[in-house]
């Protein structure tokens, strides 16, 4: 690939500006072209940011254009086959969350990936931060002790207008609800930093919303280092909060934010065994970038720039999806779910259909 990487966006709604926007602050890559089925909404982006090239399909696209990385910025339900061919066309693929709709398509990607000696990047972009990668360092140097015990809250706010977009509030174009689509960010950010989960479980509610999946759901995350998470997600939510606490043997760990943290959203306050001098080791760096699309992208392109491994920022689509499917399974099967099992068992590997309990 020769230098600037032609890159092109796929699905030009909501998310796509945050794409456009972090890539035009990133030297040796241009924007070429915009792609997105609704008549005119493609021509408008690229008019919007200057893009040459306005398509309404990605097949014609790959067809007749050179791409090196392609953005998926569409629904969920379309990423597995958007991500097959351009791995099929030689493109690197960048996928925002959730990258797939199960585990087996996400299993098809990762193999079409492989197989074109291609990059598959995933946006799960809370996991960036120099605050959190502070965290994340303290915890696998074990300075905080062994963590014993977790909360995990996203508590959001989506009403009716949110759920008139076609594709959410479904089972087949969504493909799960406020589980798969919104918690799945801060299961995520809690498991890059508590590691492998052993086992989980949860229950599917739907409270108020008119939609096919849950409003709610609440659940249980064990993981391998023996830490418990209680796992709270919501659309129901007027204060609206996305929230970590981890507590260690030696340390509570705290973040609490909305779409994104920086270092004044941390705090960590240190069990009474521990030293003033020593806690003031743990202070958060001055020098400090938010999470958000410019880390993620910033990091994922200098890897594709200099032909280095992806961060691991980027990396590991599975982890949050694994926890998000064994959630549902357990719905479904009324019974906790161990990533053993699950692992072994592709019959959960499918769509993530699951009951909800009813108390509208
Ligand atoms: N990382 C984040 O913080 C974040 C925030 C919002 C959304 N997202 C994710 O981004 C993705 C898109 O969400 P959104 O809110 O931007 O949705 P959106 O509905 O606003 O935009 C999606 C666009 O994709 C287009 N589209 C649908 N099918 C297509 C196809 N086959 N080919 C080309 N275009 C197609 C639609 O017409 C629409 O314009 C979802 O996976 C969502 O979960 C991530």
């Amino acid at each position: 690939m020769t230098t600037p990487l032609r890159v092109a966006i796929v699905g030009t709604g909501g998310v796509a500006g945050l794409h456009v926007r972090s890539l035009a602050a990133i030297d040796g890559v241009e924007t070429v072209a915009a792609v997105d089925v609704m008549p005119g909404r493609a021509a408008g982006f690229a008019a919007e940011h200057g893009i040459p090239i306005a398509l309404d399909s990605l097949d014609e696209l790959l067809a007749t254009e050179s791409i090196d990385v392609v953005h998926l910025c569409t629904p969920p339900g379309v990423h597995a086959p958007q991500a097959v061919a351009a791995f099929a066309h030689g493109a690197h693929v960048v996928a925002e969350k959730p990258p797939a709709l199960s585990l087996s398509e996400l299993a098809q990607m990762t193999n079409a990936a492989s197989a074109a000696g291609r990059q598959f990047a995933v946006v799960f972009q809370q996991r960036t931060g120099t605050a959190a990668g502070h965290v994340k360092k303290l915890l696998a140097e074990g300075v905080f002790g062994r963590p014993l015990f977790a909360l995990c809250n996203t508590l959001w706010w989506r009403d009716a207008e949110y759920y008139s977009v076609p594709w959410r509030g479904r089972w087949e174009t969504e493909g799960g609800g406020t589980t798969l689509s919104h918690g799945i960010h801060q299961i995520d950010l809690l498991a890059y930093l508590l590691g492998d989960w052993r086992a989980a479980n949860a229950q599917l509610w739907r409270q108020d919303r008119d939609v096919e999946t849950e409003d709610v759901s609440t659940g249980t995350i064990l993981f391998d280092s023996g830490a418990v998470a209680s796992v709270s997600t919501s659309v129901v939510s007027a204060r609206e909060t996305s929230s970590l606490r981890i507590d260690c043997e030696r340390a509570t760990i705290e973040v609490d934010h909305l779409y994104g943290h920086g270092r004044s959203n941390w705090r960590i306050t240190p069990a009474p065994s521990v030293s003033a001098k020593e806690a003031a080791t743990w202070e958060f760096p001055e020098d400090t970038s938010p999470s958000g699309h410019d880390a993620l992208l910033g990091a994922v392109y200098a890897s594709l720039l200099s032909g280095t491994p992806l961060p691991d920022v980027a990396t590991e689509p599975a982890r949050a999806l694994e926890i998000v499917t064994a959630f549902y399974a357990s719905a479904r099967l009324g019974s906790t779910v161990s990533r053993l099992e699950l692992q072994a068992d592709e019959s959960l590997h499918g769509a993530l259909n699951a009951p909800v309990t009813d108390n509208r």
